[in-house]
């Protein structure tokens, strides 16, 4: 069956029903977004840089560790998800890795990917001593501590290749029920 098309060849010349086809196929083309994200997850298999493990694995030990230490799943999803910016965005991933969740999670959660960067720069040695305390900036912040047990005990400690990591198919079922979430609804 041929798709449907749009009269316009430039937006400005749109319809009303022009518009209502592409929101349309928005729509069904976001019930494929957790396929979309496993697929894209699986493409940090290939960056190994000089970590003993590669950027996949760092991803799933840190998931693992969230649900061992008894996360919700969506904590978890976050934990996955919090690099996978790092293929296309490998100087402001935390913001990308943000914005995929963004709409459907918990302002906490997404406060705590997006400043994931900053408040692991305190393990970075070879940063000046004002860098690696930026995160003092968020001390009375409601979400510091939730910010804190994330980096401390999920993230920055899940680059060891001898840990008893989750597969990424583990995963597939909580990244499916958080993007089947209608967008937006909790912050
Ligand atoms: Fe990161
Ligand atoms: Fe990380």
């Amino acid at each position: 069956m041929e798709t449907e098309r749009v009269s316009f060849t430039q937006m400005i010349d749109g319809t009303a029903e022009d518009f209502q086809l592409i929101r349309e196929n928005d729509l069904e083309t976001s019930k494929d977004l957790a396929d979309r994200i496993i697929k894209h997850l699986a493409l940090l298999k290939e960056d190994d840089g000089a970590y003993h493990i590669s950027r996949l694995d760092h991803c799933l030990q840190t998931a693992t560790r969230a649900e061992r230490d008894g996360a919700s799943e969506e904590w978890i999803v976050a934990a996955l998800l919090h690099d996978i910016g790092d293929v296309l965005a490998p100087f402001s991933h935390a913001e990308v890795s943000y914005e995929i969740l963004r709409p459907f999670v918990s302002a906490e959660v997404g406060w705590v990917v997006k400043h994931h960067g900053i408040f692991q720069m305190k393990y970075n040695k070879s940063l000046s001593e004002e860098k690696r305390n930026l995160r003092d900036q968020y001390l009375d912040h409601p979400y510091y501590l939730a910010a804190l047990r994330f980096v401390e005990k999920w993230d920055q400690s899940s680059f060891d290749p001898d840990y008893d990591t989750f597969p990424l198919n583990h995963f597939r079922p909580m990244v499916e029920g958080i993007f089947a979430r209608k967008p937006y609804a909790s912050n």
